[in-house]
């Protein structure tokens, strides 16, 4: 089986996501060492905005010949200013294309990347849980759920750590929990 990890946070060694992200692949390999395991680090190896010319490409690009082919997602996501890094944003730009990921019928869009199994790693500085006075505003676990579900996936499982920006002990808390939490995880039958 394939795995596709991405990371997409721009605070390297301090960022949550990337060590909950770490922490979900690392479970998921003990679970089983014959996983091939790709890594993209949208940060280093950053892709540009969305142009008429990759949308136009009939050859596609890597990205979406790379998540096609991958059977596991595990993605680390920062909550940056209500949503997700306009790195990762670039990413699902080259990954919702017609006909390739989701294609519109008469009944509306149907998904075609379902079967994969996704694990999100979200890391927030506020609390955006249900009755939280923030909850309104939280448009990265949302659209993370929104973009999955068109293509397809219906039930990524979400490692959340958040809270983070309240104080260094409750960051450290958050964290730990959050990588206990991915360290129980395994790929679902
Ligand atoms: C540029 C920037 C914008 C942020 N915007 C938000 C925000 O809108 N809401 C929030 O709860 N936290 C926000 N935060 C806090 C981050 O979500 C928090 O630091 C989290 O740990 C980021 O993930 P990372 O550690 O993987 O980088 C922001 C942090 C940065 C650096």
């Amino acid at each position: 089986m394939k795995l596709l990890h991405i990371d997409s946070s721009i605070t390297g060694e301090n960022s949550a996501s990337r060590a909950v992200s770490g922490a979900i692949v690392a479970a998921l390999r003990a679970a089983d060492p014959s996983l091939e395991v790709v890594h993209r680090d949208l940060v280093a190896e950053p892709l540009p905005h969305l142009t008429l010319d990759v949308l136009g490409n009939p050859e596609g690009t890597p990205e979406l010949a790379e998540f096609l082919a991958a059977d596991v997602l595990v993605i680390g996501a920062a909550m940056y200013n209500f949503t997700i890094p306009s790195q990762l944003k670039a990413w699902f730009d080259r990954v919702l294309i017609a006909g390739k990921t989701f294609r519109y019928t008469a009944e509306g869009p149907v998904g075609l990347a379902g079967g994969k199994k996704v694990f999100i790693a979200l890391a927030r500085g506020g609390y955006y849980g249900d009755g939280q006075p923030a909850a309104a505003v939280e448009h990265a676990e949302t659209y993370l759920r929104a973009v999955l579900g068109f293509v397809g996936i219906q039930d990524p499982v979400f490692v959340v750590a958040e809270g983070l920006a309240i104080d260094a002990d409750t960051r450290t808390k958050a964290v730990a929990a959050a990588v206990e939490q991915a360290g129980a995880l395994a790929i679902p039958a």
